[in-house]
């Protein structure tokens, strides 16, 4: 007897916790994301740090994406083996060893990458020169978000030209990331926030221009910026990434996104009539942007997550019928964290098991 999931199967029938897609939904979220950019000057490159599959990276390139964007090396190894050529690593990547694997990597798919610091430059050009591939490389700006890039203006601009003079290396563009502003609650708040905070981008490109410097890339965005950014004329790709799955943070800011992800778990124990256990915990969902809610128990709230347990407290425990064995469907508050728990993705419609996505790039966080 086999204990695999199995295409066909009704979701009750899966073991738990099990992470859960509803295609129909999914899809119309990539379709939608898509739609908007279709007429478009900018165009998306959507982040795969929320899926981590590459079935779904696909759909997104079927759907009209140009290219995928990676946080680290070993996503986008993961990526490309799944045969998707361009690829952005919207970050530093830093260390002999990461640069050997982006450089070897260089060789079988068109990989780009963020710098802001020469000494990187420095060492990335040489292992790529010494390859015969070449990066291409965007200078990252630091837009108000206090992560990584250099300032805008004369810094960005000394930057370009020691890329534009490195053997190995090719200036693509500039990279801004709004990551600050993706959550401001107030829509018009936001859209004026990003306006600002792309306006030294844009200057600097126009800097790096007039200096004979070629930007043919402006990359940067999110998904709850993705139609302020994109809509920006400097810009010329969006990032994008939570849109596919969504979560109970996200859905504040973007009610027009549906959530496609849940996590079935099983109820393991009701000790007392008010409150029942489930069998995942921390483990199985993170909680950094608070704890997940239950998709269809009105009233019910999880308490606390322990490592393997969640504890959900019920309004009405007279309504409620449930008993161990039961099955309970979690939205988790933050998708990107949550999925690199788990393995394997269910994919599903109306009820029945389409699909078994590995999550090829969970964990790969080098
Ligand atoms: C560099 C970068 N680009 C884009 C994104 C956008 O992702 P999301 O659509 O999930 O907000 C992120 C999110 O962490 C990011 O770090």
């Amino acid at each position: 007897m086999s204990y695999e999931a199995r295409p066909g199967m009704r979701v009750e029938e899966l073991d738990t916790p099990a992470l859960i897609v509803d295609l129909d939904i999914l899809e119309r979220n990539i379709s939608q994301m898509a739609d908007f950019f279709a007429e478009r000057r900018a165009a998306l490159r959507p982040h795969i740090k929320t899926h981590k599959t590459p079935a779904i990276a696909h759909m997104q390139l079927k759907a009209g994406a140009i290219g995928i964007t990676c946080a680290k090396v070993g996503e986008a190894e993961i990526i490309a083996e799944a045969g998707i050529r361009d690829i952005l690593i919207a970050n530093q990547v830093v260390g002999q060893v990461k640069i050997d694997r982006l450089t070897d990597l260089a060789r079988h798919a068109d990989v780009m990458v963020a710098v802001d610091d020469a000494r990187n430059v420095t060492d990335l050009s040489q292992a790529a020169s010494a390859k015969g591939v070449i990066v291409r490389t965007l200078i990252e700006i630091d837009i108000g978000m206090n992560r990584c890039g250099v300032p805008a203006g004369e810094p960005a601009l000394e930057l370009a030209r020691c890329v534009a003079s490195s053997p190995g290396l090719r200036l693509a563009g500039l990279m801004g990331y709004e990551g600050h502003l993706v959550l401001v609650s107030d829509y018009e708040e936001r859209r004026r926030e990003v306006w600002a905070a792309l306006k030294p981008l844009t200057d600097t490109a126009d800097l790096l221009r007039r200096h004979g410097l070629s930007v043919d890339i402006v990359s940067g965005g999110g998904t709850g910026t993705y139609d302020i950014t994109g809509s920006c004329p400097t810009m010329t790709e969006v990032q994008a990434g939570s849109y596919v799955f969504m979560d109970t943070t996200y859905r504040a800011v973007r009610p027009e996104f549906d959530v496609s992800l849940a996590l079935l778990t099983t109820v393991i124990s009701r000790p007392q009539p008010a409150y029942i256990v489930t069998d995942a915990g921390l483990k199985a969902l993170s909680k950094e942007f608070g704890l997940p809610k239950l998709a269809n128990i009105p009233g019910a709230d999880v308490r606390y997550l322990s490592e393997e347990h969640g504890v959900i407290d019920l309004a009405e425990p007279g309504a409620v019928d449930l008993r161990p064995g039961d099955k309970v469907s979690l939205v988790p508050s933050h998708c990107c964290t949550t999925v690199n728990l788990h393995d394997k993705l269910y994919a599903v419609r109306k009820d029945i098991v389409e699909g078994i996505w590995p999550i090829a790039a969970r964990g790969k966080c080098q």
